[in-house]
């Protein structure tokens, strides 16, 4: 077993072998208890910098990696697009030459282009790590989420995962499905017609169109949610967001009319009363709360391990 993963920046889980995603999961769980203690810090990333540049809205994602840097030791610098020179022309390229001038060693990135992650990763020095990149990738989602199944399961390999909702536009559905197969999961992926993109099958994912048929099949559930701002002003994939709701929304109704147990996944933010209804998002089968948790951890072990491969004389 490698005590070191075999890339230097994650920029998708297509970067990561089956035993990398078993070495984060492992090393999160020793994060996890330590975040469990009293005294909540290590100093594992004392002396490295990293800057969180953050050119979409992001709440949980940003908070969840400042705090894992924070818990670590880093050095953090946050900047986003907002408030930035980004505003008045300046291209990725020279932002991210700016801040890396300052001496960053770790670049934490989410971008509303697919692909911004690798662009930045091939012109900088820095160990790069995609916290999103428009509809493409979100792999540190899909790794916390691999981590909460198996935290749940003990175990990911044939544990059977249905992926509910906006499929075409979500970056967390494609980063979940790669990891979830890498572990040996089956995987379904269910939405209306309009929202599985017509290549999906071919990945090796089953797909379906009847929320219910999808429940009776898998373990867990996890529901996304709708992405209206990346669906554009054209035709709308569905009549209307009351339709969606009676026909892949989940309720307390639908819930128990399964007669089986189903364990409830979200990666946030929750539209409640539409993927999913208040009562079953805050009820016992749901772990919404435990993946926010495992966030924290998975993130540190994905930080230390990216800095722990690092030449410190030649980053920087
Ligand atoms: C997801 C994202 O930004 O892709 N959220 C997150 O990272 N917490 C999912 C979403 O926005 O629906």
């Amino acid at each position: 077993m490698s005590d070191t993963l075999g890339t230097q920046h994650l920029l998708g889980i297509d970067d990561l072998s089956a035993g990398d995603i078993d070495l984060i999961l492992r090393t999160a769980d020793g994060f996890k208890e330590v975040l469990a203690r009293p005294m909540r810090k290590v100093p594992s990333l004392r002396d490295i910098t990293v800057a969180n540049i953050f050119f979409e809205n992001s709440t949980r994602t940003r908070l969840s990696f400042e705090l894992a840097e924070k818990r670590l030791s880093a050095d953090v610098v946050n900047f986003s697009a907002s408030s930035s020179s980004t505003k008045k022309g300046e291209t990725l390229l020279d932002t991210v030459n700016n801040i890396l001038a300052m001496k960053v060693d770790l670049v934490v990135m989410r971008h509303q282009d697919p692909g911004a992650a690798v662009f930045l990763a091939k012109h900088t020095k820095a160990r790069v790590i995609n916290a999103g990149d428009g509809a493409h990738e979100h792999p540190t989602q899909a790794l916390l989420d691999a981590y909460s199944i198996r935290e749940k399961f003990g175990k990911v390999a044939g544990v059977k995962v249905a992926i509910v909702g906006d499929i075409l536009h979500s970056r967390v559905a494609w980063s979940n499905v790669r990891c979830l197969q890498k572990l040996g999961a089956e995987v379904m992926l269910c939405g209306p017609v309009t929202l599985i993109p017509k290549h999906a099958a071919e990945l090796g994912v089953r797909i379906s169109h009847d929320l219910d048929a999808a429940l009776r099949w898998c373990d867990v559930a996890n529901m996304l949610r709708i992405q209206m701002e990346r669906q554009g002003d054209g035709p709308a994939y569905f009549p209307s967001l009351r339709e969606y709701t009676m026909l892949f929304g989940l309720d307390r109704k639908r819930y128990e009319s399964l007669g089986k147990e189903v364990v409830l996944m979200h990666p946030g933010p929750i539209n409640r009363g539409v993927e999913i209804s208040s009562d079953m998002a805050d009820s016992g089968a749901s772990i919404i709360l435990q993946q926010v948790e495992n966030g924290v951890a998975v993130r540190m072990a994905v930080l230390y391990l990216l800095a722990a491969g690092m030449d410190r004389t030649g980053i920087s």
